[in-house]
């Protein structure tokens, strides 16, 4: 393992994996192939921008030319695959450009991968493709898929195409299934940035239907160690989940954000719920523990970080929130914000 190429590496969960593999692995070189879509920002691979074993170079995984040239021209020989398109609410708005980068683009990447020759192929996938799970119980990698939303079929879709190039072509797989992510730099559509960036200027937060919905809530520093602990340890054709262990109702969530801004409940407003929203995700991580990685972080020292950092990095957000940002807002939440009950 020499060279090794991140897809979607401009984006939240894999720039903090390319920001922390490139100064603790100076031996190896981590080149980011990254389309640049609303989500991507090259302003996350800052702290690396000058070492001398990162390049950054843009282009689109669902594209041959743009796989095959970066593969040859940096003599590829590992592939981390973090591309997507990611956030749920534009899956519901925009379903064909998710569909098109989270399945048939995995599709290109793995047939060129596998045409370069490459060692490992790691797909990072997510805990919703075991769909909602009942209160009480924890996914475990053997549990079936039953994806409820685009987005979710979409991944799940991947990862059997992974599956499948193993198989046929004797690819060297490994798959990491994470839960909700937060921490710094996580483009403000997601609960915790979104949530955080609006209550520090004191706007309503649109949370749906009762807000009893559950996650695991895992930081996007554990869950970029954790990929590198599959990429580097993970067994060939193996399926791993990465989970934070700390599960929390989204209600809980937001009032600790406000908690930690000291701002007031009354900024939360009950909206009309999310189309197939799942209730709760919540799963177990023995496999990957097995392989020696822990978590460094707790979430409520995690959490207390994180609304400090986007407190500190007004120049991160704001900029984002000055573009195409207020219209998505204002499609995705008017109407909902109009319907509040509370
Ligand atoms: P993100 O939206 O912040 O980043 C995705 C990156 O992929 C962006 O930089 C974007 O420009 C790039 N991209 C999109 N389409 C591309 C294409 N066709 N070609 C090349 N690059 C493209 O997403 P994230 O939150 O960092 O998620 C990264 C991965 O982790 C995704 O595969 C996602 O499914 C998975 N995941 C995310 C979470 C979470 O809570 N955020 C949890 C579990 C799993
Ligand atoms: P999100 O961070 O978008 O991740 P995902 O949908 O992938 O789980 O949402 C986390 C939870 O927070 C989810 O149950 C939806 C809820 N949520 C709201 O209630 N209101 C919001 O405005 C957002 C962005 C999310």
């Amino acid at each position: 393992m020499k060279n090794i190429l991140v897809t979607g590496g401009a984006g939240f969960i894999g720039s903090a994996f390319v920001r922390q593999m490139v100064l603790r692995h100076p031996d190896l070189n981590f080149i980011v192939l990254d389309l640049l879509t609303y989500a991507g920002n090259l302003k996350n691979l800052l702290p690396v921008s000058d070492e001398a074993n990162y390049r950054f170079v843009q282009g689109d995984i669902a594209s041959r030319e743009n796989c095959a040239s970066v593969m040859k021209e940096h003599d590829i020989d590992t592939v981390v695959n973090f591309a997507a398109e990611s956030h749920v609410h534009r899956r519901i708005l925009e379903p064909d450009a998710f569909i098109r980068t989270n399945t048939l683009g995995v599709n290109v990447l793995l047939d060129e991968a596998c045409r370069a020759g490459i060692g490992r192929f790691l797909q990072v996938s997510t805990d919703e493709v075991y769909g909602d799970i009942a209160p009480g119980t924890f996914s475990v990698e053997e549990d079936p898929y039953l994806p409820n939303s685009p987005y979710s079929a979409s991944k799940a879709g991947a990862e059997l195409l992974v599956r499948a190039w193993q198989v046929t072509h004797d690819l060297d797989t490994v798959i990491t299934r994470g839960s909700n992510t937060f921490g710094p730099y996580q483009y403000p559509e997601k609960l915790m940035p979104f949530f955080i960036t609006e209550a520090i200027d004191g706007r309503a937060l649109p949370l749906y239907g009762d807000g009893r919905q559950q996650r695991d809530w895992l930081h996007v520093d554990d869950h970029a160690s954790a990929v590198a602990c599959v990429l580097f340890h993970g067994e060939s054709g193996q399926v791993y989940n990465i989970a934070g262990e700390h599960q929390a109702r989204n209600l809980d969530i937001t009032r600790r954000i406000l908690e930690l801004l000291d701002k007031p409940e009354s900024l939360v407003r009950h909206v009309p719920d999310r189309e197939g929203h799942d209730r709760r995700y919540a799963m177990r991580c023995e496999r990957l523990k097995a392989l020696g990685w822990q978590r460094e972080h707790s979430f409520e020292e995690a959490a207390a970080a994180t609304v400090r950092w986007y407190q500190e990095n007004e120049w991160w957000w704001r900029s984002i929130k000055a573009g195409d940002w207020q219209d998505w807002y204002e499609r995705q939440y008017a109407a909902r914000l109009a319907a509040a009950d509370g």
